[in-house]
Parts: structure tokens; sequence; C-alpha cells
């Protein structure tokens, strides 16, 4: 996958593609990216790239041409051009599945009051909201959008890790532990070293059922859940006063 980024602070985005997991990816050419500033297609001495909004408010507004410029001369028109906005459909994981199998991508990154509305009529094709909140830079949405996108293409991650992730079966993730066994007091479920595969499969089930419920209610009504999830559910909403839950104790779950 080819991914631009236009952007007027390059120094923003230049650090994801050369850390941790996307280094790896670029490095193995599954991933390469361009990083264009667009203050380069600005004009004039000071090189300007925003102006008053017409009708007046507050803020600034990034200028048409020195983006259309840049898009036209990165390759991009006619392309997937994403464009982060708060106003924009929201990001889902199946909205990234989909981008994820696109050859190239585009990203626009605003900044201020927003973008002249005739570049995004022109050019881009997906306007995405990364959630319910405004953020002061689109380049740390764009961010989040490509490290959403970029891990789903293949040979980035083993399809082993993305088996059991969050929203993986419409369900959030269970707990993980690693070593020392103890710490601060605190143990590892035992379940977890018991080696008897099928309890563990049975706790993890019921962790991702709990946690969902407990901050993403509104997921369950959308999730596949199979008839033993669905009973184990039941089990859960009714834990008697002593917290027992079918055979896990409520510390342990
Ligand atoms: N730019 C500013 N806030 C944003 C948001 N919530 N989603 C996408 N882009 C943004």
């Amino acid at each position: 996958m080819r991914i631009t980024v236009l952007t007027l602070f390059p120094e923003m985005i230049e650090p994801f593609f050369t850390s941790s997991i996307m280094k790896r990816a670029v490095e193995k050419g599954i991933i390469s990216y361009r990083i264009v500033d667009i203050r380069e297609y600005a004009e004039g001495v000071h090189r300007k790239a925003d102006d008053i909004p017409y009708g007046g408010g507050a803020g600034m507004v990034m200028m048409a041409a020195p983006v259309s410029r840049a898009i036209e001369d990165s390759g991009s028109a006619g392309r997937r051009i994403v464009f982060p906005t708060p106003s924009g459909r929201p990001l889902t994981e199946c909205y990234a599945e989909e981008l994820a199998k696109e050859e190239e991508l585009c990203f626009i990154c605003g900044h201020y009051e927003g973008l002249d509305q005739r570049v995004i009529d022109t050019y881009v094709t997906d306007e995405i909201s990364i959630g319910d909140y405004v953020l002061s830079s689109g380049e740390s949405a764009a961010v989040v959008i490509i490290d959403a996108v970029y891990r789903l293409v293949e040979g980035v991650i083993t399809p082993e890790s993305l088996e059991d992730e969050s929203f993986s079966s419409g369900l959030l993730e269970y707990p993980q532990y690693t070593r020392p066994e103890r710490y601060c007091m605190k143990s590892v479920p035992s379940v977890l070293l018991s080696g008897h595969h099928r309890h563990i499969t049975e706790w993890r089930c019921c962790k991702r059922l709990e946690k969902t419920m407990l901050n993403r209610p509104d997921l369950l009504s959308d999730a596949s859940l199979s008839i033993e999830e669905r009973r184990t559910l039941l089990k859960i909403l009714n834990k008697d006063d002593k917290g027992t839950c079918q055979r896990w104790t409520l510390s342990e779950l």
C-alpha cells in the first residue's frame, strides 16, 4: 500500500512511519509513504496557506490553491483521498478493513477552522471522523486512521494476532497477563495457569462478554453471539449476591 500524507506539519507525521510496526512494514516493502509539505505549494515570501473565512467567524481556513496543487503534483487526484474531520463518517473496524483493500491512499491533514469546501468537493472521497470530539490538528486524526488501516494489510501483522482482538467478533478483547504470576499483591487468574484449554477459552469468552457489557453495551445488540455465548451472557447477568458467575468467582472475572 502506498500512503501519501499532505500536511502543513511534516514533523508530526514522520515519526509514525519510522517507528515500531510501521517501520518494519516499510522496511519489508509492504507499505511505502510520502509526506508532502503543503506549504511548498503556497505562494509569496510568507508562503501563506490559510486565510479568514468568508461570511466571518473565528479562526482561519486552509486555502484551496496550495492544497489543490499539492494533490495534483503528488498524483493523488482521482485516487481515494481521505480528509479527517469531526464532521466525517465515523471510523470503525469495518471501514478500516474496506480502506485496507486500496493500493493507494492519500490523506489531507486539516488545520485551523478547516479546509476550503471546494477542495473537498473536487478531490475528497472520504471524510472520516475518529470520534465525537474535536482535535486541534488533522495530523493526529490522520495517524489514527492510517494506524487502524495499514495493520490490516496482508503481511503487516500475523493473522492470529488479529483474530481475538476487540471488534473481531463484535466484542471487546479479553484481558491479558504476563510474568510474574504475582505482582503488587495481585495474582494472575488461576485458570490461565491451569493449562486447561477449554476452561481458558470459556474464561476468555466470559471476560469478553463482561467487558463489552460494562464498557460498550451498544455493541452487544449487533454482535453475532453463539448459543453458548448467549448462555454465558445470561449467566453473567444473573450473578448471585456472592458474585459467583458459573464456575468462576467474581475476582477471577
Ligand atoms: N480533526 C479534528 N478533530 C477530528 C476528529 N474528531 N476526527 C477526525 N478529524 C478531526
